[in-house]
């Protein structure tokens, strides 16, 4: 490796995944990804047992992440972490770790914003979005509509004013009994079932804004009064429910996504975040491009998500601006993008 390339090692840690990658000359070479299983059995991330993990995990995937890109510690240009927003206990394990790291070495540290490396995952692969693009960020955590102006310049043009889309995914599946986290199952059994079944609300909130609270609380009631006359009701129709929530929640995110579209008169659209690894989202979303004539961008499954190659890919672009942070930088756990 010579003195000129630019080599990062980034580091992600902001909720349930340890992650590692390294990126040199913004071509990353792994992604290195530690699940944390210990959740499941809680139905949900459990922040202080989340925080021992990364505590367990960190080193590791550090280790395996520089061992198989085939560098040595002494090539690294700079460390990247996440800075938030994320939950502070599973930040700080990831910023002091780097922080370490970066300070032993003498070389740069960059922060990076989760939710700007979740939508800059698109410029790992082949075909890049063209500017601007309107991308659809749809996460455990958040639901956001971004106009990308550039690598380094987005606005939210919209967000959840409550629950995150992947929230209502994984609290509704905990109402049909399905283990944490319940979005890929609803996803699984959505496929079989029929969409038009049972009827879930669509809400509406004003301008670009969601709110996905509404249909939790529809499904809460709907399965209490249909169990009081068969106690095998979920069973029964496990498919059918899976297909008419599933519904419900793609209807909600594609109805302000075409409005933002047209309200920005842009042709690129992209989606990302973990529920972009929903397929139904993304079949139905290809068929609406295709109609509307749209560009559309869907991030291969590795990188929908959480992963330490998008926060390599958002740091090699600031390494080339020369955003750098302090050593004293502490995490935020509500960063703004
Ligand atoms: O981006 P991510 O890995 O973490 C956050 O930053 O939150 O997103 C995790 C979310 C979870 O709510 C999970 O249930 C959801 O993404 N998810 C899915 C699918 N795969 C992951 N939701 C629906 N269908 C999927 N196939
Ligand atoms: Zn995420």
């Amino acid at each position: 490796m010579g003195t000129n390339n630019i080599v990062i090692l980034a580091i992600e840690s902001s909720c349930d995944e340890t992650s590692a990658a390294v990126i040199v000359d913004g071509k990353v070479l792994n992604n290195i990804v530690a699940t944390q299983s210990v959740h499941e059995k809680y139905g949900g991330v459990v922040p202080e047992l989340a925080s021992r993990a990364h505590q367990e995990n960190l080193i590791p995937v550090v280790q395996e992440a520089i061992f198989s890109s085939g560098i040595k510690k002494a090539d690294l240009s700079a460390i990247a972490f996440t800075r938030g927003p994320g939950l502070m206990g599973s930040l700080l394990v990831g910023v002091s770790f780097a922080k370490a790291l970066a300070y032993a070495r003498g070389i740069p540290l960059i922060e990076v914003n989760h939710m700007q490396a979740h939508i800059l995952a698109h410029f790992i692969d082949e075909p890049k979005p063209a500017f601007p693009f309107i991308c659809l960020t749809v996460s455990g955590g958040h639901t956001q509509l971004v106009l990308v102006e550039d690598h380094l310049t987005m606005k939210v043009i919209g967000e959840t004013q409550d629950d995150a889309v992947g929230e209502a995914f994984d609290k509704t599946a905990k109402l049909l009994g399905l283990p944490y986290p319940g979005g890929p199952l609803i996803d699984r059994y959505a496929k079989e079932g029929n969409p038009k079944a049972f009827s879930f609300p669509i809400t509406r909130m004003p301008d670009l804004n969601y709110s996905f609270s509404g249909i939790k609380t529809a499904v809460l009631y709907f399965l209490r009064d249909e169990l009081k006359s068969n106690p095998n009701f979920i069973t029964e129709n496990l498919a059918d429910l899976c297909a008419s929530i599933q519904y419900s929640l793609i209807e909600m995110l594609l109805i302000k996504l075409k409005l933002a579209v047209k309200e920005h008169k842009v042709k690129n659209v992209a989606i990302a975040g973990g529920v972009s690894a929903n397929s139904g989202l993304r079949e139905t979303l290809g068929k609406l491009a295709k109609e509307k004539g749209w560009n559309l961008y869907i991030p291969k499954f590795e990188y929908c998500t959480d992963n330490a190659a998008m926060i390599a890919m958002a740091a090699h672009y600031k390494f080339l601006k020369g955003e750098f942070s302090n050593y004293e930088v502490s995490p935020l756990a509500k960063m703004k993008l």
